[in-house]
């Protein structure tokens, strides 16, 4: 499709934002849907960002997704973020109104929750206990997702206690904290796994716990995708859980800023996970 003057402009801002997957996964659907538009990157540095953004509806954007390390102060940025987006304490999505306002939200949750829809049929959210590893900023969007399907209890257990202490001040509801000790006796009764850390990540440290407590019904979620079959997903599917991969996160959360932005609805599909795998050299 060639780009015209009319062209729809969105893209992504980080500091560095070279390895952003985002300008393939939003080109992909460009192309597929041959929509007249484009998805840049924007290496903005932190002290540039408040003025970066603001000057986004001066240069025709529709909007930008916020990637590391912008998105707490994208927050603070926008004209007015969502409730969903305040309680996650980060945005992640910008939209630039008619008016030329920035309204910030943050879909990081609704990938987390769409990619265990779409890639683990059978479980269905709220259904029993949940535990989390980890307490960052990832972690908030997982537990804010979980809370609001209903889940009856979520574990969370961090290296840093204090840290998961102030998450589950911050964010109320049934959330009990644990010690990183305790991780794998609290895995006892779980419906569902979620790594939030970056351990077992390429060039991180391996995740290590044992998986014994686990029920084999309980579905195995790491955030993590590369690598896309971590120690932690390899080590519960040998033992018969159902485990997802950390990718389709990536690539569902994208899609309510696509619609937004260039006004058609993104399909998360086979195509476009060989698309992305190949450009992470896995493929
Ligand atoms: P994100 O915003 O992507 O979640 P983050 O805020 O840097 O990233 O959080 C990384 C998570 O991985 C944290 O929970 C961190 O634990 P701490 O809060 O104790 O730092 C966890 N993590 C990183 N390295 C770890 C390690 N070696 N052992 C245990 N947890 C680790």
């Amino acid at each position: 499709m060639t780009m015209t003057g009319q062209a729809k402009l969105a893209g992504v801002m980080g500091w560095p934002v070279n390895h952003s997957l985002s300008p393939v996964l939003h080109g992909h659907w460009l192309d597929a849907l041959g929509i007249d538009g484009a998805y840049v990157p924007l290496a903005v540095a932190p002290e540039d960002f408040a003025r970066v953004l603001a000057a986004l509806p001066k240069m025709g954007f529709r909007g930008v997704n916020v990637t590391v390390p912008h998105k707490e102060a994208a927050l603070a940025a926008v004209d007015e973020a969502d409730a969903l987006a305040r309680r996650i304490g980060a945005v992640n999505t910008v939209i630039v109104g008619d008016d030329g306002r920035l309204t910030g939200t943050n879909t990081d949750g609704f990938g987390f929750l769409e990619n265990l829809k779409g890639s683990a049929p059978g479980w269905v959210a709220g259904q029993g206990p949940a535990v989390v590893l980890g307490a960052g900023g990832a972690a908030r969007a997982v537990i804010v997702a979980l809370m609001d399907a209903g889940t009856p209890q979520i574990r969370l257990v961090n290296r840093t206690r204090a840290r998961a202490d102030r998450l589950a001040e911050d964010l109320g509801g049934p959330v009990t904290v644990h010690d990183w000790d305790d991780r794998a006796a609290i895995l006892a009764d779980a419906d569902l796994l979620v790594n939030t850390t970056t351990l077992g990540m390429t060039g991180k440290d391996p995740l290590e716990i044992s998986l014994d407590a686990l029920p084999t019904t309980a579905l195995v979620n790491d955030i993590v995708y590369a690598p896309l079959e971590t120690g932690l997903l390899a080590a519960a599917r040998a033992r018969g859980n159902a485990v997802v991969d950390g990718l389709g996160m990536l690539l569902h959360q994208a899609r309510p800023g696509f619609e937004a932005w260039f006004g058609q609805v993104p399909q998360v599909t086979p195509d476009l996970r060989a698309r992305i795998l190949a450009h992470l050299g896995q493929s």
